[in-house]
């Protein structure tokens, strides 16, 4: 094994197994138990061992396991004109295609229509994406949004008090921001959770259709600074600060 350190920081060993997809955690310990497991060449017969999965030697009878991925998190500012999909259409641009530069396969965290734009998350941290897209942890998703017409501050009211739509009800706290001329006016729009084209939906119920829609916030996340169609990885502050997001909303929504 590495360094005596690494032994203490290190991940256990069923863990690992369970998180390359060797086995669940509980049959990887039984696999270990029974001497099948090895790390840097010494078989591991005892539970309690701790490794590093990308310095580590780690097999399981005798054939060595997959490294796994490094985690990546990145931020797009996605234009309008392309779908949110890392597949590769022949019909219409996918985000894949602004994407070519990243090496490691990651996925975004819930979508923008592909007549939107801003914001968007990508990650290959599976446990981070579902707490931040799950409609339980209200994560923030702020939008500025042209909409037909000028809404009153009574349908304004509306959307914040509550709408029915036909997956059930939703709310949005929504601000007046500009009127451009009679037809038109761009709204501040902030919702908590990620439903398929909530916003749109929303300001259709007050009978305000949705003309242009920008994300320009995902939790404390903006595009400041990143051109549309391009993207930049997030710090490691990010990181942090989003995991401990994560981790608090977990804890929270336990208690
Ligand atoms: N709401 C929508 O209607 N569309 C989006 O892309 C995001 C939120």
């Amino acid at each position: 094994m590495g360094s005596k350190s690494l032994e203490k920081e290190g991940i256990r060993l069923q863990k690992i197994l369970s998180q390359a997809g060797v086995a669940s955690r509980r049959k990887a310990e039984e696999m270990i138990l029974e001497g099948r497991v090895s790390v840097n060449g010494q078989v591991v017969g005892s539970l309690g061992t701790k490794a590093d999965p990308l310095r580590d030697k780690i097999k399981v009878d005798g054939k060595p396991l997959r490294k796994p991925e490094p985690k990546a998190y990145l931020l797009l500012n996605k234009p309008r004109g392309y779908l949110t999909s890392m597949a590769v259409e022949e019909e219409r641009p996918t985000i894949a295609q602004l994407l070519k530069g990243v090496k490691v396969r990651v996925f975004p965290v819930g979508r923008l229509d592909y007549d939107a734009e801003g914001v968007l998350l990508l990650t290959n941290d599976g446990e981070l994406a579902l707490t931040l897209s799950h409609p339980r942890y209200e994560i923030p998703r702020r939008y500025l949004v042209k909409v037909r017409g000028i809404p009153s501050p009574d349908r304004l009211k509306e959307m914040k008090r509550g709408l029915r739509l036909e997956d059930g009800w939703a709310s949005a706290l929504a601000t007046m921001k500009e009127v451009t001329d009679q037809d038109n006016s761009w709204l501040e729009i902030t919702v908590r959770e990620g439903r398929n084209h909530l916003v749109k939906r929303l300001c259709q119920r007050i009978g305000h259709p949705v003309q242009r829609l920008k994300r320009i916030q995902y939790s404390f996340l903006t595009a400041e600074g990143l051109k549309p169609g391009t993207y930049r990885f997030l710090t490691s502050e990010e990181i942090q600060r989003l995991q401990e997001l994560a981790s608090r909303k977990r804890k929270l929504t336990k208690a």
